[in-house]
C-alpha cells in the first residue's frame, strides 16, 4: 500500500520509467505541477525541497487508454454503471477509456453524449470518451447528425456489436464522417455467414457439434470497408480482428497507403478455440475466439504494426444473463482490469512482447489511433499515470473485481504485475 497526500507540486522518483514515445525503459523521475508534467529527468533521484511521492522497484507509465469499453448506460445498468465500469478501468491502470454506443437508447442523440459525458463528470475514475452511433438505433440504415454528436463531444463513430451490412450506408457514413474528422470503427462481420453460430468454425466447432462462426465472415466485411475506405479516403479504424486473413487484408491495405487501423484484444492474443471444450458461457465472445494459426498472426501483427493497439472490449454480463444454455448466452467477457497483467503474465514474462511494447500498444498507440490526448510522457501534458509493481503477483477474484459484473474466464487466476494506482491529472488513486 503506497501512502500519499494528494497535493499540486511534487516529484515522483525513484521509478523504471517506461517511455512508449522513445521506445526505453530507464529509471528516471517526473516533477508534477498542477496536474500536468513539468518535466522528466532520467535520474533516478533529485534533490528538491518538493515533496517526493517514492516509486522506487515500480514501473511507471503513462496511464493506459482503452478505445473499446462497453459502459452499458444508459440501458443495461444492471451489468455496468460509468461508476463501476471505470472503477474496474482504474483499477487495471486505465485513466482514458472510450464507451461504445450499442446502449439503450443508443449513443444516437447529442443529448445521450451529454449525459453520459456529465455522469463521468459525476461518478467517473477516469477520463471517458464517447463513440457515438453510425446510424439511429444502430439500425443499419439511417445514418446519425454526426456534427450533432460531435459538438456534444463524441470522437468516433460506431455500430459495435453490429456490422453495417449496406455499403451505401456505410460508403455515405465514411464520406460525412471524413469531413467531420471522425474515424468509423467498425464491427467486421458479415451476419449471413456468421448465422446463428456460437463459435470459431473449424475442428472444435465440428467436434462440438456447435455451430460455427467462419474466419471469412470477417475477412470479407473487412475487405468491403477498406475498399470503401479507399473509395472516400476517410478514416477506418477495424474493431476486434481476430483473423490471419483480416490480418493480411489490413497489412496490403495500408502497404496502398488507404487510411485503416485496427486493434486485437487480449482475449483474441491470447486464448483460442479449443478452449470452448469447457463450455464456458464467458468463452462466448464476438468475433469467436479463433484457432492457433489465427493467434500466431495477430502477435505478428501487433509486433510488425499491422495491428495498431490493444483494445479490450471489455463487455459486462450478468451472471443470468450468462447462466443460460451456451446458445442463449450473449457474447462478451469483461477485460479491463485484467488487461495489463494477463498480456504481461502471457506475453512479456513468456519472451514474446517486449514490456515497452506492451505498454506502447495500451498507450501512445490507442491514443494515436482515435486522436485523443495522452498516452506520453512528454512535458505539459495531464499527469495521467499508472504505477505497477512488476513482481507482485495477485489473484482476479470477486473480491477485488470492480466491475459490477464477472463474466471472466480468467476468475481466480493468478497474474504477475499488479497495477498499484494510478495519477489522473496528478490526483493518486491507491488500488490494492
Ligand atoms: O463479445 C462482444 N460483446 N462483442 C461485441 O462486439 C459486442 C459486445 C457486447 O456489447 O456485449
Amino acid at each position: 500500500m503506497i501512502k500519499w497526500k494528494n497535493r499540486s507540486e511534487f516529484w515522483i522518483t525513484g521509478a523504471k520509467l517506461a517511455d512508449p514515445e522513445s521506445r526505453k525503459i530507464r529509471a528516471g523521475s517526473i516533477h508534477i505541477n498542477n496536474g500536468r508534467i513539468e518535466e522528466v529527468v532520467w535520474k533516478k533521484s533529485i534533490e528538491t525541497d518538493l515533496e517526493i511521492f517514492d516509486a522506487e522497484g515500480y514501473l511507471v507509465a503513462p496511464g493506459f487508454i482503452d478505445i473499446h469499453t462497453h459502459l452499458r448506460d444508459p440501458g443495461f445498468e444492471d451489468k455496468e454503471i460509468i461508476a463501476t465500469g471505470t472503477a474496474a478501468a482504474a483499477a487495471g491502470g486505465y485513466t482514458s477509456i472510450a464507451c461504445m454506443a450499442n446502449t439503450n437508447p443508443a449513443i444516437d442523440e447529442p443529448s445521450v453524449v451529454r449525459y453520459i459525458l456529465d455522469k463521468n463528470r459525476e461518478a467517473g475514475e477516469t477520463r471517458l470518451y464517447v463513440i457515438a452511433a453510425v446510424t439511429k438505433g444502430l439500425d443499419g440504415k439511417e445514418i446519425n447528425e454526426f456534427h450533432l454528436l460531435k459538438e456534444a463531444g463524441a470522437i468516433a463513430l460506431s455500430d459495435d456489436g453490429n456490422f453495417i451490412t449496406n455499403s451505401k450506408v456505410m460508403r455515405s457514413a465514411l464520406e460525412y464522417a471524413g469531413l467531420l474528422g471522425l474515424p468509423i470503427i467498425s464491427h467486421c462481420e458479415d451476419p449471413d455467414l456468421a448465422g446463428d453460430g456460437l463459435m470459431n468454425e473449424g475442428y472444435y466447432s465440428t467436434k462440438l457439434g456447435f455451430s460455427g462462426i467462419p474466419a471469412v465472415s470477417e475477412e470479407i466485411a473487412v475487405a468491403r470497408d477498406i475498399a470503401l475506405a479507399k473509395l472516400t479516403g476517410s478514416r477506418l479504424h477495424i474493431a476486434h480482428v481476430s483473423t490471419a486473413g483480416s490480418v493480411e487484408l489490413i497489412r496490403e491495405a495500408k502497404k496502398k497507403g488507404i487510411p485503416v487501423t485496427a486493434e486485437v484484444t487480449p482475449h483474441h492474443l491470447t486464448m483460442d478455440d479449443s478452449l470452448l471444450q469447457e463450455y464456458d458461457r464467458n468463452l462466448k465472445v464476438n468475433p469467436p475466439l479463433r484457432s492457433l494459426e489465427d493467434i500466431k498472426a495477430l502477435k505478428k501483427a501487433l509486433k510488425n504494426g499491422t495491428v495498431d493497439c490493444i483494445a479490450t472490449d471489455h463487455a459486462p454480463h450478468t451472471e443470468i444473463d450468462k447462466q443460460v444454455e451456451f446458445n442463449f448466452a450473449p457474447p462478451g467477457m469483461i477485460g479491463l482490469q485484467t488487461a495489463f497483467s494477463h498480456l504481461y503474465t502471457e506475453l512479456v514474462l513468456s519472451g514474446e512482447l517486449e514490456l515497452i511494447d506492451l505498454v506502447r500498444m495500451m498507450t501512445s498507440a490507442p491514443a494515436k489511433t482515435l486522436g485523443i490526448p495522452g498516452g506520453t510522457l512528454e512535458t505539459g501534458v495531464q499527469a495521467d499515470l499508472v504505477v505497477i509493481d512488476l513482481d507482485a503477483e495477485w489473484i482476479f477474484n470477486g473480491k477485488v473485481n470492480r466491475s459490477k459484473s464477472f463474466n471472466t474466464p480468467l476468475a481466480d487466476r493468478s497474474f504477475n504485475g499488479h497495477v498499484q494506482g494510478t495519477f489522473l491529472a496528478g490526483k493518486w488513486k491507491q488500488m490494492v
